[in-house]
């Protein structure tokens, strides 16, 4: 199962993506049949979405829409701008195609400054995600600058909540796909019987 995780930032520094590798990380390490990546959205060389058909993009374009498609499941964090999300991660979802996220979990994440902006996630991320009719969970977290330090997100608290959303992320795609603790396992022959009960030859 492939886990994406999406910081919206347009910072080479930036709190955001490291809430969302926290997360990723927590799944990918509980969970060995899941396969984390993140994607800061700052490091692609995205063009703005100027309403061509998905399909026609091209270069790191092409590549990050690829990654979200190919995705089950999507952690997407953002720094609040302006009491919303990103620019660059709005340019990102309207790059992607209508169906790139049908029925996958999606785990919020954002960053502030200040608590004024809490229900941006209620009120601008989560109508985001169900343009896509894809299930944004119950358990987003909202992160402030204060819970990070030197360059390291340091608050017990915030770190628990980005463990419980990344384990919600997985039990939805659990109910979904089947249990993904351990290794799956190994397909073993069956012998059959006979009439008699006798092993068949
Ligand atoms: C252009 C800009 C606009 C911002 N607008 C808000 C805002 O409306 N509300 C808020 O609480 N914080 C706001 N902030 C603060 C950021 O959300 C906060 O510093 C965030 O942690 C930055 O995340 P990053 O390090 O991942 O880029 C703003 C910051 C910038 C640079």
């Amino acid at each position: 199962m492939k886990l994406i995780g999406i910081s919206g930032s347009p910072s080479s520094r930036s709190k955001t993506r490291i809430a969302v590798e926290r997360a990723v990380r927590h799944a990918a390490e509980r969970y060995p049949a899941v396969e984390g990546e993140v994607l800061g959205l700052v490091d692609y060389n995205l063009v703005f979405c100027d309403g061509r058909d998905p399909s026609l993009y091209e270069g790191d374009t092409r590549r990050v829409i690829d990654k979200v498609v190919e995705a089950d499941a999507v952690i997407v964090g953002t720094p609040i701008y302006r009491a919303t999300y990103t620019g660059i991660l709005k340019n990102l979802f309207d790059l992607l195609p209508n169906d790139a996220l049908l029925g996958k979990p999606v785990g919020l994440i954002a960053t502030a400054g200040s608590d004024h902006h809490f229900l941006a996630i209620e009120h601008e991320l989560k109508p985001l995600v169900g343009f896509f009719q894809a299930h944004a969970l119950p358990g987003a977290v909202y992160a402030k600058n204060e819970h990070f330090d030197g360059g390291e997100l340091v608050d017990r608290g915030v770190i628990r909540d980005l463990e419980r959303l990344a384990e919600a992320v997985v039990g939805f795609l659990e109910r979904q796909h089947g249990p993904l603790v351990g290794a799956s396992a190994p397909s073993i022959e069956r012998r059959s019987l006979d009439e008699g009960g006798r092993e068949a030859k």
